[in-house]
């Protein structure tokens, strides 16, 4: 399976989707980009998502806060006192580690939160995995929030940790503005910033990453497990329409004791990537303790009025959260096939259709013949004004298919002599390989069926 994730890597870099950063200048922190295909591809899964979770429901409205908000918003939300991780520095090669896995990973306990347990062991019993020695520091509690400095301003002002948090501080101004009734939800998709002390696993775990969330505000009295079961099957739906399979989803459960003191329950939905099983969308019931923060901190009053019942109170909040690049990363995992054909090896991304970044690549059979290259010229430019198309006239035909099957793309459509003659061309399948001709004038129709 690691063989895998090295395979699904060059993929990224060699056709475009993702890179790693600063290549020219040896790299940067484990950080990527995202190429052309890369691009198109989290826009299609951001789309996807904004089209599922705000267009399509009544109940939810969408914004986009920004990633400054006041440094006392932290303390409220807890991020500047307690948005830690545990971390361990080797003394010899001065190499910094996350305590908690190292000890996950040599014993399979998960001491989360206990410094000194997690100290004792490693000191103990586990060597540095960078040059074995077993010269440790204690463990520390490390504040994962990013530091900047801003004009006007002596303190340190943050980079958002997280998107919710300029959900909650607009609560009011929401109110407001689109007189909306519980239960509705306000979704956000945004960049986050984590000091991770260890980036790692390709996009899986980044320091600059986006997140797609919502907070999903209810009454206090209302039966909550009910709407909590369905938020969890909505994004176990939205897993399914990035690739993944049922098999490779599975729910985590947290225990009560690793539980937010808030929270009466949270749930992760986990994918089985190629390194094995790690948290892709988590979901959590967060009682009203960010509005009541919020409230307390700013002096402010963040309350919802109940006209019907003529009372007052703070809304409970359930929040189902989605990691962006994680699930890019699924839709790249699932998609990857390699497949043998006619005695030779094929690589195809099956993207479901939706989220494949390119939709159709047009093909004129010849370079050197200018009636092929006027017609799929005509031909392209018409798709093009609905789907998102290519052209290619480089090589032949066989390396061309090779190319848009490693990005995904679903049809390719070739003109040759004979279909310029019958004014048709031919349509290939990506997944079944198999060819059709089609009509040119029936060719919208076509797409419109089958994309
Ligand atoms: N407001 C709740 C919240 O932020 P979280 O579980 O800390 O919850 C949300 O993060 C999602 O963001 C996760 O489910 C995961 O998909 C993604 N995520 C978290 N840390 C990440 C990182 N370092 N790199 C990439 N994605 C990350």
């Amino acid at each position: 399976m690691a063989n895998l994730m090295e395979k699904i890597v060059a993929l990224c870099k060699r056709r475009g989707f993702v890179y790693p950063a600063s290549e020219i200048y040896g790299g940067f922190a484990n950080s990527y980009g995202y190429g052309p295909y890369g691009t198109e591809l989290k826009n299609n899964i951001k789309n996807l998502w904004w089209k599922t979770f705000v267009h399509d429901r009544e109940d939810v409205i969408g914004i986009d806060g920004p990633i400054l908000i006041h440094p006392r918003a932290w303390d409220a939300s807890g991020h500047t006192a307690s948005f830690n991780d545990a971390m361990i520095d080797c003394k010899k090669c001065q190499k910094r580690f996350r305590a908690d896995h190292l000890v996950k990973e040599a014993t399979g306990k998960d001491l989360e939160g206990k410094l000194a347990e997690m100290t004792k062991i490693i000191q103990a019993k586990i060597k540095c995995p960078e040059c074995k020695a077993s010269d440790w520091t204690e463990a520390k509690n490390f504040n994962m929030m990013f530091k900047t400095k801003m004009n006007g301003y002596s303190e340190d002002i943050f980079l958002r940790p997280e998107t919710a948090g300029a959900i909650f501080i607009e609560f009011q101004n929401m109110l407001d503005a689109m007189r909306v009734k519980l239960p509705f939800g306000i979704a956000q998709i945004g960049k986050a910033f984590r000091n991770e002390v260890m980036a790692g696993n390709f996009i899986f775990r980044l320091r600059e990453f986006e997140i797609m969330e919502l907070e999903y505000f209810i009454n206090p009295e209302s039966k909550w497990d009910e709407l909590f079961e369905s938020w969890l099957q909505a994004q176990e739906q939205f897993a399914l329409e990035l690739g993944a399979s049922k098999t490779s989803l599975r729910r985590y459960e947290h225990p009560a004791e690793k539980r937010a003191h808030y929270s009466q329950k949270t749930v992760d939905i986990e994918y089985e990537y190629p390194f094995g099983f790690g948290e892709l969308f988590g979901m959590a019931h967060r009682g009203d303790f960010d509005l009541s923060r919020h409230a307390e901190f700013s002096g402010k009053k963040l309350e919802y009025f109940d006209q019907e019942a003529g009372q007052r109170f703070i809304p409970h909040v359930l929040e189902p959260t989605f990691g962006l690049d994680r699930s890019i990363l699924v839709a790249l995992s699932s998609a990857y096939t390699e497949e043998e054909v006619e005695k030779e090896n094929r690589t195809v991304m099956k993207f479901p259709k939706a989220i494949a970044p390119v939709k159709i690549a047009v093909f004129p059979l010849l370079k050197n013949k200018p009636q092929l290259i006027k017609k799929a010229r005509e031909v392209y430019h018409d798709l093009k004004t609905i789907y998102q198309c290519e052209f290619d006239d480089n090589g032949n035909i066989g390396k061309r298919y090779r190319r848009q099957d490693e990005i995904g793309t679903p049809y390719c459509v070739t003109i040759d002599f004979d279909t310029v003659e019958k004014n048709a061309v031919t349509v290939r399948d990506r997944d079944s390989m198999r060819q059709e001709i089609i009509k040119i004038p029936n060719l919208k129709r076509f797409f419109e069926k089958n994309l």
